[in-house]
């Protein structure tokens, strides 16, 4: 068949948010893993959708290991940004993580496309993805194209919408 385009995506946001969870699940059943732990370091998965091959960089959120990041700013064409919309204690964490990200020289002055998971909303305790993205001030991004989605990543829920939309984006 034909070859699908590469396209490399940073995943990131604070530990326990389901990044490793959310890409485990857009993954072919048949490759998905049953138990999901706390990334060490990053991992290097890999999804497709219909047009599209793509090679994920699942950082650990965890802060000893978000200093990593950076090195892979410059390699990334896409960020999947991942909230735990439950946990309100850390969006103030997690709007900082962002903040740092966005005025990072590397991601700057680039037009990337970023899609935010506002995920875990099966929890009682979850606020709205409206919510989330007042909270992380999403409104100020102005210069690259930005999509928001609740998700509930042990369902699977809201996800395909999230790739179709940064698809999308890479066409
Ligand atoms: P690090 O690798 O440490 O950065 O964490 P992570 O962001 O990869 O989180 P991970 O996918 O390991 O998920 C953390 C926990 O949240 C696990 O127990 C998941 O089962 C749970 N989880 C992930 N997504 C959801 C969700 O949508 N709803 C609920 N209720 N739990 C979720
Ligand atoms: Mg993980």
């Amino acid at each position: 068949g034909l070859k699908k385009k590469e396209v490399h995506v940073l995943c990131l946001g604070l530990d326990n948010s389901g990044k490793t969870t959310i890409i485990n699940k857009l993954k072919p059943s048949n490759a998905q893993t049953q138990d999901i732990v706390p990334t060490i370091g990053f991992s290097i998965e890999k999804f497709k959708t219909s047009s599209l091959s793509f090679t994920v960089f699942d950082m650990s959120g965890q802060g000893r290991y978000r200093n990593l990041w950076e090195h892979y700013y410059k390699e990334g064409q896409a960020i999947i940004f991942v909230i735990d919309s439950s946990d309100k204690l850390r969006m103030v964490v997690a709007k900082e993580e962002l903040d740092t990200l966005l005025t990072h020289p590397d991601i700057k002055h680039r037009r990337i496309p970023i899609l935010f998971f506002a995920n875990k909303m099966d929890l009682r305790d979850a606020v709205s993805s409206v919510k989330v993205s007042q909270l992380l001030s999403l409104e100020n991004i102005k210069d690259k194209p930005w999509h928001i989605c609740a998700s509930d990543a042990l369902k699977g829920e809201g996800l395909q919408e999230g790739v179709d939309w940064l698809q999308d984006q890479i066409q």
